[in-house]
């Protein structure tokens, strides 16, 4: 069973940023399955560089429509990506430095985050980006 599924109500009603909503839960599922499994520090490192590398992707997809489009709640949105993405490189540096272990805890964080993330504040840009267009 996976770790964390996705469900409709994630849908911010845009296609594009739907699908990389979706690949980010199946990133995080990747990542649990290789944790349970007890893979080695280089097998979880790939995979933990590999959802930080698609988070950047998708977060500069995001911010890109913010710009085009003015997105008026733009600046506190960013503002959740940087504070995400500096937790997430403290924790990486971390285990890359053998200080921390991957953890059930850490799991919970990454998914509480994401679907927190999508069901408040994306979920707010799908009507505005509806109107200008983008669906
Ligand atoms: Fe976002």
């Amino acid at each position: 069973m996976a770790f964390m599924n996705w469900s409709d109500e994630f849908s911010v009603n845009v296609r594009e940023i739907d699908e990389q909503h979706r690949k980010l839960v199946e990133l995080i599922n990747k990542l649990h399955s290789a944790m349970a499994e007890r893979k080695g520090k280089e097998v979880l490192g790939a995979i933990i560089k590999e959802l930080m590398d698609y988070t950047a992707y998708h977060f500069s997809t995001e911010e890109k429509y913010f710009e085009m489009y003015n997105y008026p709640d733009k600046t506190a949105h960013i503002e959740e990506h940087n504070a995400f993405v500096r937790k997430v490189q403290e924790f990486q540096k971390g285990f890359e430095a053998d200080k921390i272990l991957l953890s059930v805890d850490i799991m919970n964080f990454l998914t509480d985050w994401l679907r927190k993330h999508i069901l408040g504040s994306d979920k707010k840009y799908g009507p505005f980006f509806n109107e200008k267009g983008l669906v």
